[in-house]
């Protein structure tokens, strides 16, 4: 897989800091062998997260020159508001300070005690906010997402008779909505079909259930609609994220992936009830209705994002860095979810570490491993983020337990990329020697994996 020639050039540097290993082994000591708990500074390549960590456009940060700090009304919003309506094509939007609290909103809103939530896999901040009001969540991914090797150019999909049998089993009017991601991150940011959304819409009309898009990475998700899906291939990325999004009823987005922004979020919904509903819960919340938590420059920096982000150049570009450092690990025999999302490549650390127990937590050990050996950060996406079920307060063991190598947009550089492929094929190769895995010495009840400290086992 050759890397893409980027379309932009480098027009302001960060320096980056090398260490020793005796440095990291000090500082993986300090954080509880959680690499979500180093300082950034011990970090030499970070792909921690492709989130708030974007470079910024030029016209991104003279935007921020244009914004207007107005408590009430900003002209800014209405930048914000109009982009989100002209790309997304939702009529009210409530701007958040990131998307998490276009979750919270949401799920205030609609979710009462005893409500059923489907979605294409889980995320871990979309469903503690489901639980945490009084929601169920139950997995309607169609099987393909949960097997690694599988190639399923769609493993995003809904599984229509996944859904079928949930409204059959509790019933329509227990079911607030459809949470529909698209790509879907923990299967590995692989990507849902634009038929597969028609079958989707077609269901819940029928059942009066809406659809709300998780649309932080819709526009990668376009653009594995338009190589892969029949008819699509000629038309744009806007045209495409366009058609998505008129097959929802609203979306909950993060502005800080598709939209390179450092901060940022909105909801938007076409139902003026429920958009009234979300005003009042904004002011509570985040912030007022024109601003959600935002500074002015913020909004700015994510209108003029969203315009960016659907210009064919710069999607290529970034889904095809992305499959280059997933090439190189696969030629040398690294076990990685196929085919290569959209935002990261993820390493199986199950099939790399099957002498571990699953509750010594291979993934969050790998990632330890990673760090020690050259201060890449990586993230763990497996049992430690699944998390507890609040129903028996036993572990959750997904079945994908992995390595997440997440990129930013706009950031790093193909020798970076290669540094990252030699020292996770160097780990690969001396993965044997890893004869311990984790255990919790401290776990915080909701999100753990964010604080959660371990000791070798
Ligand atoms: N939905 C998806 C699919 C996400 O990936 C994230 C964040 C959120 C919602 C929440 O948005 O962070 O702005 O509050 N994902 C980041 C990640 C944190 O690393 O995967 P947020």
């Amino acid at each position: 897989v050759p890397h893409p020639v980027e379309p932009w050039r480098i027009k302001m540097v960060e320096p980056l800091r090398p260490t020793t290993r005796a440095e990291r082994g000090d500082a993986l000591r300090a954080a509880g062998y959680n690499i979500s708990l180093l300082r950034s500074e011990d970090v030499l390549i970070d792909l921690y997260t492709d989130s708030g960590t974007n470079a910024m456009s030029d016209r991104q940060w003279s935007a921020l020159l244009a914004g207007d700090e107005a408590y009430a009304g900003a002209r800014s919003f209405y930048r914000l508001r109009d982009a989100v309506r002209a790309y997304y094509g939702y009529e009210h939007v409530i701007p958040v300070h990131q998307g998490r609290g276009a979750e919270n909103l949401l799920s205030r809103c609609l979710i009462r005690p005893g409500d059923h939530v489907p979605g294409n896999m889980y995320f871990t901040t979309t469903r503690a906010h489901q639980e945490l009001n009084g929601g169920t969540f139950h997995d309607v991914i169609r099987d393909e997402a949960h097997d690694p090797s599988c190639e399923h150019p769609f493993k995003g999909d809904v599984d229509i008779a996944k859904l079928e049998r949930l409204i059959a089993d509790v019933g329509a009017d227990r079911i607030p909505y459809l949470s529909l991601a698209a790509t879907v991150n923990m299967a590995g940011g692989q990507p849902i079909s634009m038929a597969g959304l028609a079958a989707v819409r077609d269901l819940t009309r029928r059942h009066g259930i809406p659809v709300i898009l998780d649309a932080a990475r819709a526009v990668e998700n376009a653009w594995f609609i338009k190589q892969r899906e029949p008819g699509w291939g000629d038309r744009t990325i806007a045209d495409i994220l366009r058609a998505m999004c008129d097959l929802t009823d609203g979306a909950t987005m993060s502005a800080k992936k598709d939209s390179y922004a450092n901060i940022g979020g909105w909801l938007g919904v076409r139902d003026p009830e429920l958009a009234e509903r979300a005003r009042e819960l904004v002011v509570l919340y985040e912030g007022l209705h024109t601003y959600g938590g935002m500074a002015g420059r913020d909004m700015e920096a994510v209108a003029r994002g969203i315009a960016e982000s659907v210009e064919e150049p710069n999607i290529r570009a970034r889904v095809g860095q992305v499959a280059y450092l997933g090439g190189r690990l696969a030629d040398a025999g690294v076990p990685i979810v196929r085919p290569v999302g959209g935002h990261a490549v993820c390493v199986d650390a199950a099939a790399i570490l099957p002498h571990l127990p699953r509750a010594e937590f291979p993934a969050q050990t790998l990632a330890a491993v990673l760090y020690l050996d050259s201060g890449v950060r990586a993230a763990e996406r497996g049992a430690v983020s699944a998390g507890r079920d609040p129903a028996t307060g036993r572990d959750r063991f997904p079945r994908l337990e992995l390595v997440r190598l997440t990129v930013p947009r706009r950031v790093y550089t193909q020798s970076h990329l290669d540094l990252v492929a030699d020292s996770m094929i160097r780990v690969h190769e001396h993965r044997t020697e890893i004869t311990a895995g984790l255990a919790f010495t401290h776990e915080p009840s909701t999100l753990r994996f964010f604080q959660a400290r371990f000791t070798p086992t």
